[in-house]
């Protein structure tokens, strides 16, 4: 068992450290469509004081991937603990408990320990892929709470250029003259403290898991945060052409943005766009400002932790469903196997472990205003080791002191409780993750590496390259990444079998992380024509982790 170090008891607190570790309540933000796009992840433009306030405070790992880059299929993924290929969904549209095994989900087996679970905003995603209940009354203890101002999210609310009301892509609001004069995360935020409140009071144990829907586009968020990022202050990303070896498989064409009025305004060629200068300038501005507008909300969450007298026995964790492209390869969104695609922020605040108790009443998370600071204080700890989220379930049942899943025969379809993924605790630094490792846990000998995949209808980028459905899919992309590069090779796949066909190789891609840090120079044909050693591209191995069948 993972050991508590005494390190960071506040004076007086004598409590023995493991009873405080099992007690320990979660609270679990997922940010919908977040890159690690964070001042705590050294970006230099993005103001996120309260986010970097907790992450002062966690541990931070610095390189966390999702599974699938795309929203339904990376939350089945971490939140039953296994890989799309074991949930089997790639698309929205279906089930897991009917279309591939009745897995346990993390909140599930929270509520099975003792816990209330609660879930607000987007946790699952709706619809089909939770059976229309974001998996209630498995997962939770109570019906899921959904802002009732997330309808409007894609109608015409936007003011345009012609003082006509759009559904924009950019769209800045005035608040106050929205429908329910009010926004989505706004609502769950206020329901969130509600619940907070409501549990503090009836002294329960609880899981709550708030997902916030920005910055997922529509870019829907208060004008004001618009004034943090001046358009002349914002750049182009570093490398906005399509490269040129890049395979045509491993393109995706953004379709829901040039969905958008503004976007179809501008006529852009298909598939390659580009998107004009001054427009990807503003698709950058926005997707900032979202974020900043996500942090103040965060940072009112948190700050009612502390007034509930919660934050010393709350661990918090914090990370998003997949990252996004803001015009790296000539790409947007997500639909991709790249590394501004797959990588998420992650981090770890647990009360005892990576910060002090603190006194009931003393204030952890003081809220900041982004407007008048800025505080760049540096993560308190930032394993560098290559994490997944599959890995989110057995790190957080450890760490709350519950019995650690056990690891997912090949295949699990029929186990209902099992991890794919590894409790990352054992990365955890040894100043706040028990002293030195003493204790019976080791360190995996073998350097971790995080895996992503992500399906295509076929080789040439077509209407629905950025999200076939099940039927659709003819090409799965397999990605490793380790400490040092990204390889990705694309399979032939059968969809009415699952199989994957390793000899029916569709397009490659190698890129070394420290020569090419955007992965803009794809190195595969070395591999092909013998420079590098196969097993850097060996995702063979790899794929015996999952549930598909190789052929
Ligand atoms: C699936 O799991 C749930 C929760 O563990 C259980 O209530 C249900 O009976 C199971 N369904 C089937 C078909 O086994
Ligand atoms: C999914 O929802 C349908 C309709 O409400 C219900 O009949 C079915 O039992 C649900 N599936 C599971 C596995 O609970
Ligand atoms: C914009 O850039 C200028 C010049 O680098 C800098 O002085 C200013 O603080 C920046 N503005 C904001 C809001 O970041
Ligand atoms: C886009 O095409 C329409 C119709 O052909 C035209 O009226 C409009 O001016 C074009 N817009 C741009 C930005 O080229």
């Amino acid at each position: 068992m993972f050991l508590l170090p005494q390190l960071g008891l506040a004076d007086g607190a004598q409590r023995p450290a493991h009873d405080f570790h099992k007690g320990l309540n979660v609270l679990f933000v997922v940010v919908d469509d977040l890159r690690p796009a964070l001042g705590s992840y050294g970006d230099s433009l993005v103001r996120s004081p309260n986010i970097d306030q907790l992450a002062s405070k966690s541990v931070v790992f610095q390189n966390a991937f999702a599974q699938q880059a795309v929203c339904a299929p990376s939350r089945v993924s971490f939140l039953t603990g296994r890989r799309p290929d074991s949930t089997r969904l790639y698309d929205f549209n279906s089930y897991w408990r009917m279309h591939a095994g009745n897995y346990t989900t993390l909140p599930q087996y929270f509520k099975e320990n003792g816990y209330i679970t609660m879930s607000v905003g987007k946790i699952f995603h709706p619809g089909i892929p939770s059976n229309h209940s974001d998996d209630y009354p498995y997962s939770w203890s109570i019906p899921a709470f959904h802002p009732s101002s997330e309808k409007y999210e894609n109608t015409q609310v936007c003011k345009g250029k012609d003082g006509k009301l759009h559904a924009n892509l950019i769209c800045p609001v005035d608040v106050a003259k929205m429908p329910e004069a009010t926004l989505p995360d706004i609502q769950s935020t206020e329901e969130a403290i509600r619940l907070l409140k409501t549990v503090k009071r009836i002294k329960k144990k609880f899981f709550l898991a708030v997902g916030y829907h920005k910055p997922h586009i529509p870019f829907r968020y208060p004008q004001k945060f618009l004034k943090l990022y001046p358009l002349e202050n914002i750049t182009l990303a570093p490398d906005p052409a399509v490269p040129k070896e890049l395979p045509s498989v491993a393109y995706n064409p953004w379709m829901d943005l040039r969905r958008r009025e503004d976007v179809a305004a501008l006529n852009l060629s298909f598939p390659y766009g580009p998107v004009p200068e001054h427009f990807q300038r503003k698709i950058r501005q926005s997707y900032f400002a979202s974020i900043s507008y996500v942090d103040t909300l965060v940072g009112k969450l948190l700050n009612a932790l502390d007034e509930a007298g919660l934050s010393h026995n709350t661990l918090v964790v914090f990370t998003a469903d997949h990252g996004w492209s803001l015009g790296e390869h000539g790409e947007w969104a997500k639909y991709s196997n790249f590394e501004v695609a797959t990588r998420v922020p992650l981090m770890f605040f647990v009360p005892g472990m990576t910060a002090p108790i603190s006194d009931p009443g003393q204030k952890v998370f003081p809220f900041i205003d982004p407007f008048t600071q800025n505080s760049r204080s540096g993560p308190q700890g930032k394993p560098k080791e290559m994490v997944e989220l599959v890995s989110l379930f057995p790190t957080l049942a450890e760490l709350t002191g519950l019995k650690i899943p056990p690891t997912c025969p090949q295949p699990s379809f029929h186990i209902p409780l099992c991890s794919e993924g590894k409790s990352m605790v054992q990365y955890f630094p040894s100043s706040s993750g028990g002293q030195e490792n003493h204790g019976t846990e080791q360190k995996d000998s073998e350097t971790p590496v995080a895996f992503s995949q992500y399906p295509r209808p076929g080789d040439i980028p077509a209407q629905n390259s950025d999200l076939p459905s099940l039927q659709d899919i003819r090409v799965m992309g397999y990605s490793i990444r380790t400490p040092d590069y990204r390889c990705t090779v694309w399979f032939g796949f059968n969809p009415n079998n699952f199989t994957v066909n390793v000899k029916d190789i569709h397009g490659g891609e190698l890129y070394f992380e420290k020569s090419d840090p955007h992965e803009d120079h794809n190195r595969y044909k070395d591999v092909v024509h013998g420079f590098f050693t196969p097993k850097l591209c060996n995702i063979i191995d790899y794929l015996k982790l999952g549930s598909t069948s190789i052929q």
